[in-house]
């Protein structure tokens, strides 16, 4: 399929991991903080290509569990991107309709942060054009700690727990999975992204570093999810979910960010 073709279904939940910042520097001779600018400014056009798209779930790997390891530099550098991508962008994000949703373990993460982060989410709750899912200090594995955790809090039984319980429980409750995760720069790894939420989401990676993913690259991926048959682990021809399957939200009074 061209790249100038239209897909004919499009991914009502994408999710990408920003990967290859630290090359596109390197490649460059600029640090590694210049290629998450680079990749944050790369954001605005994808946000908005998946605007034009369709796409009604947008969810982003910012920093995962696993980040805080690295330099004390460059983890400054990232946490003060993310204030002030929250500072310049918020205003017009709300205005475009954006709902901003976050994902992942509010402890931990600087109280200045987090009082913008609940702001954001807070301003844009009423949003539905597109709701963009900011995973930080996020890890798939805690997100189902997390999720035992309070399902255990809320006294439910063992036998009362399934599939469709436990997504109840995650970040992510209330939205269906992804039905395409992105990743670039090459590398074929999940990285502890949306472990539960993936299971049966279709993979696109591409060894484009992510500040050079553009609206074409993005029009690629979005021509090989719309050529691919899903199955959900049937066979041709059955009938399978259009997409993939709803998690409702919890039947249980969701506790408050800080408790997740
Ligand atoms: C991976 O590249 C990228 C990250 C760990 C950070 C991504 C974060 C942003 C683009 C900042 C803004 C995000 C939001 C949602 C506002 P890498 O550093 O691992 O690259 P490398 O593998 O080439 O070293």
């Amino acid at each position: 399929m061209s790249s100038a073709s239209t897909p004919t279904q499009v991914p009502y939940h994408l999710a990408i991991i920003m990967d290859g910042n630290g090359r596109w520097a390197k490649a460059r001779g600029l640090p590694r903080l210049a290629g998450h600018r680079a990749g944050t400014e790369n954001l605005r056009r994808i946000l908005r290509a998946c605007v034009k798209h369709g796409v009604k779930i947008l969810t982003l790997y910012a920093f995962s569990t696993e980040n805080w390891g690295r330099p004390a530099e460059e983890v400054r550098g990232l946490m003060t991107i993310l204030e002030q991508v929250i500072d310049h962008e918020l205003k017009e994000l709300h205005e475009e309709g954006v709902r901003i949703n976050h994902i992942g373990r509010p402890a931990g993460i600087a109280p200045r942060l987090q009082k913008k982060i609940k702001q954001a989410v807070d301003l844009t709750h009423a949003n539905t054009t597109l709701t963009l899912n900011v995973a930080l200090n996020y890890g798939g594995r805690q997100e189902i700690i997390d999720a035992i955790r309070r399902i255990i809090q809320a006294g439910i039984q063992p036998d009362q727990i399934d599939d469709a319980l436990l997504g109840q429980y995650l970040y992510t409750a209330g939205q269906p999975d992804p039905d395409l995760i992105v990743r670039t720069s090459g590398e074929m790894r999940v990285s502890n992204f949306l472990i539960w939420q993936g299971a049966y989401a279709e993979l696109y990676v591409t060894p484009t570093y992510w500040p050079d993913f553009d609206e074409n690259e993005l029009q690629l991926a979005l021509n090989h999810y719309a050529s691919r048959e899903r199955r959900f682990g049937l066979v041709t021809g059955q009938k399978s979910p259009s997409s993939a399957p709803l998690h409702p939200a919890p039947p249980h009074p969701t506790p408050s960010p800080d408790t997740r």
